[in-house]
């Protein structure tokens, strides 16, 4: 049995968890930074990074207490130094490893989007590689062979901007605010998605949301010049149509080339209620099995480095007091 707490900054929330044996959670303490975002319309990675420091301590505090354990009790520590916001990375990094050596346990690195993949193994028990993975999130858009738990071949990738970027802008051209993946979503729902034919680049397994977004952006432009009303659930409903049929037909795709019977959701964007349902029947129609966490566990957490941490704890990975955070993504 191993207790392991992870510690996950890379972005705009501070969060730590705990978590027994990669599945079982203990805790899971986020404190989302998202409102001290909201008035810039997006992340400002200086603020984040001092967030971080002034959060950080009171959010392992929180996750050891709510575990109901000791932090003795604890196997090791894993943190997150890889991608994400390299001063806001520092921050979790540098904490872990004064944690890790003031208990006198191993410190573990995590890979974000490992974490991201492995809250689906919270949520689901029974799941193991391999599997074909779609990784969205505000930074990264992937498409992943999970060969096993340590080893992944990317099938397919965005071009240009991830697939949460584009909500986010498209969501700041519609005057929704941040983050706009909610709101886009939310909106959508009294909107038709048939209603504008916005395009749908995909290049093989790769794709492309520059294109769409700017698309968004000249489609709603044109209408204001023009002293029009525009349908704004019609936009954004269209809009979302365009990303899920891409990120879904791209995914599904890539599985059978892989010779894959499962498919599986993770990141920001797997919260997104229109890319669930429709990935769910692309899966069913092709025969495949489809998991993806709920929606709290999409968007980032600590539990899922937790998780990821465990794996990799398990698997004998450690690191020194020289690990330093990478705002570059490394899949190995
Ligand atoms: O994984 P995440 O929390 O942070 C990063 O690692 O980037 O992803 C955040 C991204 C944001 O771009 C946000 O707009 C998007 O995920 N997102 C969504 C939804 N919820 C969050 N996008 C579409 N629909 C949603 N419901
Ligand atoms: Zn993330």
């Amino acid at each position: 049995m191993a207790l392991i707490l992870g510690i996950e900054t890379s972005c705009d929330e501070t969060a730590a968890s705990v978590t027994r044996d990669g599945r079982e959670v203990l805790s899971n303490v986020i404190y989302t930074q998202i409102a001290l975002h909201e008035v810039y319309g997006g992340v400002v990675p200086e603020i984040a990074s001092r967030k971080h420091i002034d959060k950080i301590i009171y959010v392992i505090d929180s996750a050891i207490k709510e575990a109901g354990i000791d932090k003795t009790d604890l196997d090791a520590v894993a943190v997150t130094y890889n991608p994400g916001l390299v001063g806001a990375l520092l921050v979790g990094v540098s904490v872990a490893k004064a944690f890790a050596y003031g208990i006198n346990r191993p410190l573990v690195p995590v890979n974000h989007i490992q974490g991201h993949i492995a809250a689906n193994y919270i949520a689901h028990p029974e799941l193991e590689p391999p599997f074909v993975c779609l990784v969205a999130s505000g930074g990264h858009s992937h498409i992943l062979h999970v060969k096993d738990y340590h080893e992944f071949e990317i099938l397919g990738a965005t071009t240009d901007d991830a697939a949460g970027e584009a909500f986010d802008k498209v969501a700041r051209v519609l005057g929704l605010g941040y983050p706009g993946g909610p709101k886009v979503n939310a909106l959508a729902k009294d909107g038709d998605p048939c209603a504008i034919a916005f395009p749908r680049p995909r290049h093989g397994f790769d794709f492309s949301f520059s294109g769409l977004k700017t698309a968004v952006i000249n489609y709603v432009h044109n209408a204001e010049q023009k002293g029009g009303e525009i349908n704004r659930a019609d936009v954004a409903a269209s809009f979302q149509q365009a990303v899920v049929d891409v990120l879904v037909e791209n995914t599904v795709g890539a599985a059978q080339k892989a010779g894959c019977k499962t498919v599986c959701l993770a990141g920001g964007v797997a919260a997104n209620t229109a890319l669930r349902s429709a990935l769910e029947a692309a899966a069913r129609e092709n025969g495949m099995a489809m998991y993806c966490p709920p929606i709290e566990l999409c968007t980032d957490n600590g539990a899922m480095i937790s998780c990821a941490g465990y794996l990799n704890f398990a698997a004998g990975m450690r690191a020194d007091l020289t690990l330093n955070a990478e705002p570059q993504l490394r899949l190995e």
